[in-house]
């Protein structure tokens, strides 16, 4: 089988919306059988966080969905995954310019928004640190859309 495709999501603080994105799609990709296919983590652009388990609302919001983000920790975006990850998925446009910032010359990484790379929409997925748990669940529901799009790349081979 072709080396798996390596997925890093990112966020800011590594504990809201990048670490329930990775079990989403984790989680998505286990029941469509293609778990093997990708080598799926998380990172942030802020250090704030680092060692972290994720916020507790995340942790509650994806408990309802069936999906146990505990055992996950923050840590800082490094300029190794942009060599050791194919595809680096920025929650939000703020998160995609710092990244693409920081992106070496020589990394063939493509650095993309998240909702937009997976087919959703070219928008941002709302920071829900600062809101209310209906805010977690709004996150929730778009990093699930957008773990659903990527399945469907990923059984098409559209990579
Ligand atoms: P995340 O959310 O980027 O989705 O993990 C945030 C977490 C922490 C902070 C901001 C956003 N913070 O300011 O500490």
């Amino acid at each position: 089988m072709a080396r798996p495709l390596g997925i890093l999501m990112l966020c800011l603080g590594n504990i809201c919306r990048s670490p329930t994105a990775e079990g989403v799609l984790r989680a998505r990709l286990d029941e469509a059988g293609l778990a093997a296919r990708v080598r799926l983590d998380s990172a942030g652009t802020g250090s704030s966080h680092i060692g972290h388990p994720p916020d507790e609302r995340a942790i509650a919001c994806a408990g309802k969905h069936g999906i146990d983000l505990s055992a996950l920790r923050a840590r800082r975006l490094t300029l190794e995954d942009f060599d050791e990850f194919d595809t680096i998925l920025c929650a939000d446009r703020t998160i995609l310019h710092d990244a693409r910032m920081r992106k070496p010359r020589t990394s063939h990484a493509q650095v993309e928004l998240l909702l937009e790379w997976s087919g959703v929409g070219k928008k941002d997925v709302p920071d829900p640190y600062y809101g209310a748990s209906r805010d977690f669940e709004q996150t929730f529901k778009l990093v699930d859309a957008a773990a659903q799009g990527i399945v469907e790349r990923v059984r098409q081979g559209r990579l």
